[in-house]
């Protein structure tokens, strides 16, 4: 009862209050333009991570967990970085102006993450661990998988022994603790100039569950990224033995692990920035 009377007091006092505020109010307030202040306020939203940028965290995360370092370079770069130091021969058609920006003559838009790999031997001694995770820029036409600006996280682990069977192993924990133990990997013969033996990764669509569907184009694989063994010519390049080190190195595509993961059937909602979109994530 005590407590029910202070509060009837309150309550009272809190009446007089608002009443004698109505009182001086009164008459100076048009009845057109007031308002009603019992309208709920405007919410404002919680701003959160990118997508892309939720990606590379978990990305990042895993990959720690297996003792990768992290390596940043810049994304203008030379194109001793970007293509010499990596074995690419200068009539190369990636060189070409329709795949790469060009800044200047010499000074481009890197157009992979590949680049850190050269940067980080150059200024360390085997053994190295790194991944790199980064935007990268080709002249690519906008479609629902191409974008001109996009994010690669390049890898490399260079050491003595260092098999061609670690790499597979690294890159098939990574994708079951990325996308659960069910995911299978296929790797596929290829050709990059800095790696040799060299080859294409794909996941297992697992949205579909590999039947087949319009993300996988009904083939039931999604290509990551390509990966291999460093060619003996980049190690020279960074002033390594080739003859006492081996290392492999892989990149991925950050871009399409963030379509997997959220079912995002379109690259360039990543980069429309639109809220609506992004407030889904
Ligand atoms: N840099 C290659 C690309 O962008 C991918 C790659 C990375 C291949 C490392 C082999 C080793 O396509």
């Amino acid at each position: 009862p005590a407590a029910g009377a202070r509060l009837n007091q309150l309550k009272k006092k809190l009446t007089d209050l608002i009443e004698a505020k109505a009182e001086s109010l009164k008459g100076r307030i048009e009845p057109e333009a007031s308002f009603d202040y019992t309208l709920p306020g405007r919410r404002s939203f919680v701003g959160r991570r990118h997508p892309l940028m939720q990606t590379v965290e978990r990305i990042v995360h895993i990959f720690r967990g297996m003792g990768f370092a992290i390596a940043t370079g810049p994304d203008i770069e030379t194109d001793f970085y970007n293509f010499d130091a990596l074995n690419t021969p200068e009539n190369h058609p990636a060189r070409d102006l329709s795949d790469t920006f060009y800044v200047e003559k010499g000074i481009l838009l890197r157009t992979h993450t590949s680049t850190v790999q050269v940067r980080t031997m150059q200024a360390q001694k085997p053994p190295v661990r790194i991944i790199s995770p980064g935007r990268c820029y080709r002249s690519d036409t906008p479609d629902a998988s191409h974008s001109p600006v996009f994010f690669q996280c390049e890898g490399l682990y260079v050491d003595r022994n260092v098999t061609f069977g670690d790499m597979k192993g690294v890159i098939i924990a990574f994708a079951k603790e990325m996308f659960g133990p069910d995911v299978k990997v296929r790797f596929r013969p290829h050709f990059f100039p800095f790696t040799e033996p060299s080859v294409e990764y794909d996941f297992s669509c697992m949205l579909c569950g590999s039947k087949g569907c319009r993300v996988c184009k009904y083939n039931g694989w999604l290509e990551i990224s390509g990966a291999g063994m460093v060619d003996p010519e980049v190690f020279m390049a960074v002033g390594y033995d080739p003859e006492e080190y081996t290392g492999y190195a892989f990149g991925m595509g950050v871009d399409r692990i963030t379509m997997l993961r959220y079912r995002i059937g379109d690259i360039r909602l990543l980069y429309d920035n639109d809220v609506r979109f992004l407030r889904q994530f």
